[in-house]
């Protein structure tokens, strides 16, 4: 049986490429609504050639529904999150709302879909710089257990969702015609010609939002609370794809090769064995790969690496994330009132 599927925020940066991704994987589905706030009422959008109208979310339009992604904010995913649950349906939730919850799986199917086992009615999704920074870390602790980590990411203006794409492209395209570049409305200040050390509002101990989301993320994922971790979160003018570099120490060593290997065989990452042959986020755009790449000894700890990992954010840092996640419930039948395939 396949399942009704709504789609809450499928007008937004996330929901776009969702409806893309779930048409390459032909992912299964009896019916889709996509629904958004009551400014897109009536919008017409494509999906396997057919246009669908967009609807309000209510209770009226997500009745049925077996499973709902929703990527809109932390407001709408705590407004429609207890109701999944009380309807019998899963929510596969791209934000942060529940990220940290007990009892919310947090999930990376090629890393912990095991955890999708305990779900209660909602599964979230993890942050964007998390996705991929999880998957090389699941390999390389293959190799020797992970001691401390540092990162340092370089995301670009899609993560922070349509809105600010637009201010971006704007702002690039004043300054092609020397004209006064449109103040700032997204971010604090110009992104165009500029980088922010800033994602996300500051929180405790004068850390962002996203760098304790990016540790504590990693710890819930990897299933080690106490891994020591510190990163510093970027905003740099790039349209796709967040990059990030990143240093691991271990608890004994851990050679190169054997580092590459585990991450050959680690599902979904592509690692360069050649340190000088490196990805970037205009090559990474529109695929669903974690590329791992520069990896080089760090020479100041006994056992360390360090490296540079570059992922598409909207895809395997949202939408194919939440899709792969679908997809391992309904092989697994974790949804409720949908029989395995
Ligand atoms: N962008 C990324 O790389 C990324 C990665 C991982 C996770 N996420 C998460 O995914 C979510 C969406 O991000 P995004 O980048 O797609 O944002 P976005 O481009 O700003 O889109 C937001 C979407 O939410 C909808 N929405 C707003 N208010 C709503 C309401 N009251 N009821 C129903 N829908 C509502 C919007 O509909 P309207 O068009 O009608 O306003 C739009 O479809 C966020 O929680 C974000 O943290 C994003």
């Amino acid at each position: 049986m396949e399942p009704v599927v709504a789609v809450i925020g499928a007008t937004g940066a996330v929901g776009d490429v969702f409806l893309r991704v779930a048409e390459q994987r032909e992912f299964p589905m009896k019916q889709l609504k996509l629904l958004a706030s009551p400014r897109s009422v009536g919008k017409q959008l494509t999906f396997r050639g057919q246009q669908i109208t967009v609807e309000d979310t209510t209770e009226r339009t997500l009745e049925r529904a077996d499973i709902i992604f929703c990527s809109a904010s932390s407001a709408v995913s705590k407004q429609w999150g207890p109701w999944a649950r009380a309807h019998n349906a899963v929510m596969i939730d791209d934000g942060s709302a529940y990220r940290m919850d007990a009892d919310v799986p947090l999930v990376v199917p090629e890393v912990n879909g095991d955890d999708l086992e305990w779900h209660k009615g909602i599964v979230s999704i993890p942050n964007c710089t998390t996705t991929p920074l999880a998957m090389a870390l699941n390999a390389m602790r293959q190799v020797a257990p992970l001691k401390r980590v540092t990162a340092a990411s370089y995301q670009a203006v899609t993560g922070t969702g349509a809105a600010a794409a637009a201010e971006l492209q704007a702002q690039l395209e004043a300054i092609g015609r020397h004209e006064p570049i449109p103040a700032p409305v997204v971010y604090p200040v110009q992104i165009a010609g500029n980088v922010l050390p800033q994602v996300d509002d500051f929180d405790e101990d004068d850390y962002t939002k996203e760098e304790l989301k990016m540790r504590n993320e990693t710890r819930k994922i990897l299933h080690l609370d106490d891994l020591p971790f510190a990163a510093t979160c970027v905003r740099v003018p790039v349209m796709l794809c967040h990059s990030e570099a990143v240093h691991v120490e271990f608890t004994a060593e851990a050679p190169i090769p054997r580092i590459i290997d585990a991450l050959r065989s680690q599902a979904g990452v592509e690692v360069s064995a050649d340190p000088k042959v490196y990805m970037t986020p205009l090559q990474a755009a529109g695929d669903d790969t974690v590329y791992v790449s520069r990896i080089r000894r760090d020479p100041t700890v006994e056992f360390g690496i360090v490296f540079w990992v570059v992922t598409d954010n909207l895809r395997k840092g949202a939408a194919t994330n939440a899709i792969q996640i679908a997809e391992e419930m309904l092989r697994r039948g974790l949804v409720p009132g949908v029989s395995k395939p």
